[in-house]
């Protein structure tokens, strides 16, 4: 089982680059912001609750977040075998930490954390670039300022809690999708 943990701000590509990593690693690709993107759509109770944090570019809080998680690795147990690449989680130390149980649990671990590191500026151009048609309730100015800033102050300091474990790989995440791609599977073939 390969665990992989694609990290990164608002807008870096994280979910561009998990589709690519999951059909070549063979990999289940979660990304939370979907799942929650989801209960939205299909109006859930979890859907309720998301909508107001997500349209103002705040966190779901780490309890509701987590348990979302876990019933997802419970129902998606035969898919998930091979690993996981986690997009979008954890995004906060508890998750951080929850997640490495969860797979400890399972006789498994988080092998690699592939950070995508793009300046702010790009990040905001890309997001409000992709909400001309994106329909998403967070690509707008107000919201985008406030993922950045809860990207720098609750989720950037992820990077010390797995460098210090020596999982965390840097990528540069400005330029073709290509280029990344392959500096990615370059980590993440190293920590098999
Ligand atoms: P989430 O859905 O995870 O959104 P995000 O982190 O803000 O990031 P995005 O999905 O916008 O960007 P991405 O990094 O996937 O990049 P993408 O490939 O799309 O979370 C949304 C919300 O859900 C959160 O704010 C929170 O409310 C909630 N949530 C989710 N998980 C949570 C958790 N664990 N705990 C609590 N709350 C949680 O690319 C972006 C754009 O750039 C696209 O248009 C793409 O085409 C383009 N692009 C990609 N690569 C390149 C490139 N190399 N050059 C130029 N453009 C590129
Ligand atoms: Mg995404």
């Amino acid at each position: 089982m390969h665990n992989i943990v694609i990290f990164g701000g608002p807008g870096s590509g994280k979910g561009t680059q998990s589709v690519k990593i999951a059909d070549k690693y063979g990999l289940f690709h979660i990304s939370t912001g979907d799942v929650l993107r989801d209960h939205i759509a299909r109006r859930t109770d979890i859907g309720k609750v998301a909508d107001s944090y997500i349209s103002q570019g705040a966190l779901i809080p780490d309890r509701l977040m987590i348990k979302i998680l876990e019933d997802l690795l419970v129902s998606r147990k035969e898919e998930t075998k091979h690993g996981v690449i986690f997009d979008g989680f954890p995004r906060t130390l508890p998750q951080a930490e929850e997640l490495d149980k969860l797979v400890e649990s399972v006789g498994a671990k988080i092998a690699a954390v592939v950070g995508l590191e793009v300046p702010d500026e790009e990040l905001a151009a890309r997001m409000i670039r992709r909400g001309i048609d994106s329909g998403r309730s967070d690509d707008n100015e107000q919201a985008i300022r406030h993922r950045l800033a809860v990207y720098h102050k609750q989720t950037q300091p992820l990077q010390e809690y797995y460098a210090a474990s020596g999982r965390y790989h840097a990528i540069k995440g400005v330029g073709t999708i290509e280029e990344i791609f392959d500096s990615i599977c370059a980590v993440i073939d190293a920590s098999k």
